[in-house]
């Protein structure tokens, strides 16, 4: 059998200010690097014709919705581009609460961003506040496209002053742009080919040769083995009787033979085989079932890491920022779910320390809520133990949302956790 190497992937976002030219960017992006299925710009093209409507870019993505349904697994939200270099994964998620979800559910853990501002309407509010999130969340691969020049007429001092202001406002949040592009995305100038004719005073990159220069994120290979139980199977009367435990590697790697420590438990068990693995080991982002020498009773939430590697942390109080969307404010005396990894515990506000406006940066203390568009630097008490990481050490169990009556209102990361230390391994 051949060794594949896996292709690296990019998992970009695209954030900005409503009506801005985030779909135009991405629906740009996919039809000039050749990424279109066949005949799908014909066919949005056609169909703007038959309907009297101007042809949008941004259209193909709703168009690329319907194949969904085909099997395809493109949405509105999400879409594949294959360059020679790597792949990418491009977010666009219509509108701002959406493209909040989108952000801190953990199902598209971006590490690179593309943020768009109109050069007409220039920095609006949640240019800002999309900008603080991409800080809070550690993304820190950002090319800020100033968008629209054609409506400018592609003068260069909108374009600078534009830029100016807004490498202040993320200097103000503690991080920088890579790189400023003047863009015109519905006419494909600076998208993937450079704009030479309209904006000859510009000779930085193009938004695509802007992707393709971003460091890949690092493998989470090496790293201390991770692996959020997402469910226990049994199979009776199979003659092995012995429970199947399934998830997806967070990091690490893992194979037959591991002595396992699952947290916040602390049972531990040695790998028996690994199912349907023809490698041998499985590593990060590869779902995996496996079984133990011991039948534990292990429930979902539950993570899995290696005896003698460094444990995560378990805790029931945790200091955290919160970002919060919902309407009513995040309070205390209220029970929330929070959602970390495969993990779901009751919570409570214990403490807010501080309160930062997410689009006026405007901080204030003595608080004792947060709302809507607010950040919050908060301590959160568990109703039972949780096996987590601080998100600067690994994004994937250090990031969470809170539930209130059924609704995402609020995400977070955790700073870190206060009170109990890990147990050893050797609870049970
Ligand atoms: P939401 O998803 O609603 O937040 O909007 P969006 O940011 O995805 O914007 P979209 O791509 O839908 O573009 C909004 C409008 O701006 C559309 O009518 C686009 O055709 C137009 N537009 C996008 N890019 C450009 C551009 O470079 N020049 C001009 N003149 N119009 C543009
Ligand atoms: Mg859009």
């Amino acid at each position: 059998m051949t060794a594949i190497t896996p292709r690296s992937r990019l998992n970009v976002v695209i954030a900005g200010h409503v009506d801005h030219g985030k779909s135009t960017v991405a629906g740009r992006l996919a039809s000039d690097t050749g990424n279109l299925p066949q005949g799908k710009l014909d066919s949005v093209r056609g169909f703007c014709e038959q309907n009297s409507r101007p042809f949008e870019y941004a259209f193909l993505l709703d168009a690329l919705k319907e194949e969904r349904s085909q099997g395809i697994t493109i949405d509105a939200a999400r879409m594949f581009l294959r360059t020679a270099r790597r792949d990418y994964l491009i977010i666009d998620a219509p509108g701002h609460s959406e493209f909040i979800k989108n952000m801190v559910s953990g199902a598209s853990s971006a590490s690179a961003a593309l943020l768009v501002i109109d050069a007409e309407e220039g920095v609006r509010e949640n240019s800002r506040r999309h900008g603080y999130l991409l800080s809070m969340l550690g993304i820190s691969q950002i090319a800020v496209l100033v968008n629209k020049m054609d409506l400018v007429g592609y003068r260069q001092e909108v374009f600078q002053n534009i830029a100016a202001e807004y490498a202040a406002a993320l200097a103000q949040f503690g991080i920088a742009a890579r790189v400023f592009i003047p863009t015109a995305a519905a006419l494909g100038e600076n998208i993937s080919l450079r704009a030479v004719a309209s904006m000859p005073w510009y000779s930085g990159p193009s938004t695509l040769d802007a992707l393709e220069a971003f460091p890949a994120p690092p493998a989470p290979i090496d790293g201390p083995v991770r692996m959020p139980v997402q469910d226990v199977y049994r199979f009776e009367g199979s003659g092995d009787e012995r429970p199947i435990v399934a998830g997806t590697v967070e990091s690490g790697s893992l194979r037959a033979g591991d002595e396992m420590v699952f947290y916040p438990s602390g049972k531990t068990s040695v790998i028996k085989a690994l199912q349907d693995s023809a490698a041998g080991c499985a590593g990060p982002g590869q779902a995996v079932g496996f079984t133990l020498t011991e039948t534990l009773d292990l429930r979902r939430g539950e993570v899995a890491a290696r005896r003698g590697e460094t444990p995560p942390h378990v805790s029931q109080l945790l200091r955290a920022s919160v970002f919060w969307f919902g309407g009513d404010a995040l309070r205390k005396g209220r029970d929330y779910q929070l959602k970390l990894g495969t993990a779901r515990v009751v919570a409570r506000l214990e403490e807010v320390a501080r309160v930062v406006d997410t689009c006026t940066l405007e901080v204030q203390v003595g608080r004792d809520c947060v709302e809507r568009n607010e950040a919050g630097e908060c301590i959160l008490r568990l109703q039972a133990p949780l096996a987590f990481e601080k998100s600067s050490e690994n994004l994937g169990l250090g990031r969470f949302v809170l539930v209130a009556d059924y609704e995402i209102c609020g995400a977070g990361l955790v700073r870190e956790p206060l009170g109990v230390s890990p147990p050893e391994g050797d609870l049970v």
